[in-house]
This record gives structure tokens, C-alpha cells and sequence, in this order.
């Protein structure tokens, strides 16, 4: 399998990255129960999503090779309550063509550097039968804690929703 970590360039998104952003996640939504959005997502709901995120100084991540963006990730607020200040969800999604080949890995491992001293928990909502998602997590260590049973409802079927965590300061 060709490993893709060493000729990717990881970067800090940049406005003009939306449409590919954008149009990964919007195919993960249309084509699979791994997020629970039923409708992709506009132009303008991507746009605030991005300037929600630079206001209040949370990361959006880009994997590029040759200049074409291949994944991405983010942090983001877990819950509006302040008492969850110190914890941060994050997003992690490679174009359906560049998958099992690191891209995921090396996102991932990116956010929780940068999220090291200045959140002590990140959570990753992950739908129970996405082995690859549910792998990846593990492989970066975090720790599947609870599985909901049928939280979640898209494509005709109730959807079990696993919470994993990982400890920052530990
Ligand atoms: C989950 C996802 C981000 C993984 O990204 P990736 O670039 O394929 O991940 P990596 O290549 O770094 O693989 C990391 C590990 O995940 C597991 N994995 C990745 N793809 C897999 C697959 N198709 N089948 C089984 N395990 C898989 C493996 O354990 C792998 O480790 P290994 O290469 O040592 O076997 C990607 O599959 C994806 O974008 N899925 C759709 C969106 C999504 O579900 N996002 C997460 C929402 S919680």
C-alpha cells in the first residue's frame, strides 16, 4: 500500500480550501451514515463554520498533495456550557480516493499537538460501524468509553453513536 505521510504538506485551512472541504465532507454525508448531517452543506453554512472556528481559535487542518486538498480535520466546541471549555471535539475526513494510507493518521496526529496545553479532553463522536474511523482513534489513543444505542436516525435506520476520549495531561 503506497503510504502517503511523507509527501503530504499539513497546513492551517485557508478560506479558498472550503470548496474542497466542503465537498469531502458532503460526500461522506451523501454516501455514508459516518456523520449524521441528512443534507450536505452550503457554500454559506461552510463559510460561517470556517469564520466560527478562526474567531474563536479553533483549528482547521488540510492535507494537500500536489496542491490538491485530501483531507481535513478540526476542533471544535463539544457542548456550549463553559464547563466544557477545556474540551474539544474533533473532526477528521480523507477523500473517498486517498484512504488506508496515512492521511487520516498524520491529521490526527497533528490536532492533538496542537491541542496539547490548551484542552485537556478530545472527544471523537463516532458512529458504531465505522471500523475505519473507530481504528483510527484507537491507533492515536483514544478510548472508546460508551456506546448510545439508536441516538441517531438517518437513511431509514436508528444509528449507534460510540464517544471516545483521549486525556491530554495524562
Ligand atoms: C476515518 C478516516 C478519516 C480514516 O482516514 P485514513 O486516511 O483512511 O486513515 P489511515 O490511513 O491513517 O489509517 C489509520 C488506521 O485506520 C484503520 N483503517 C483505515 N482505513 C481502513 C479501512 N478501510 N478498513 C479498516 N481499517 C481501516 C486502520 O487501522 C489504519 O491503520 P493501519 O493502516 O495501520 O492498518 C477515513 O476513512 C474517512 O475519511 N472516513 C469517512 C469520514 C469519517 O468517517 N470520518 C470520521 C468521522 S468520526
Amino acid at each position: 500500500m503506497d503510504n502517503l505521510k511523507d509527501k503530504i504538506l499539513i497546513r492551517q485551512a485557508i478560506k479558498e480550501d472550503l470548496p474542497a472541504i466542503n465537498g469531502i465532507l458532503n460526500y461522506a454525508t451523501m454516501n455514508t451514515n459516518y456523520n449524521l448531517n441528512t443534507k450536505p452543506r452550503s457554500e454559506h453554512d461552510a463559510l460561517k463554520w470556517y469564520e466560527e472556528h478562526i474567531r474563536d481559535g479553533y483549528p482547521v487542518v488540510i492535507a494537500e498533495l500536489r496542491g490538491q486538498v485530501i483531507g481535513w480535520a478540526s476542533l471544535s466546541r463539544f457542548r456550549e456550557y463553559t464547563g466544557y471549555n477545556t474540551t474539544a471535539e474533533i473532526s477528521v475526513y480523507v477523500s473517498v480516493n486517498h484512504r488506508h494510507k496515512g492521511v487520516g493518521t498524520t491529521l490526527l496526529t497533528t490536532l492533538i499537538t496542537m491541542a496539547r496545553g490548551k484542552y485537556h479532553c478530545l472527544v471523537a463522536v463516532v458512529t458504531d460501524n465505522n471500523w475505519a474511523s473507530l481504528a483510527l482513534h484507537t491507533r492515536c489513543g483514544f478510548i472508546a468509553n460508551t456506546t448510545f444505542r439508536e441516538i441517531g436516525y438517518k437513511n431509514n435506520t436508528f444509528i449507534d453513536i460510540t464517544f471516545m476520549t483521549k486525556l491530554l495531561d495524562d
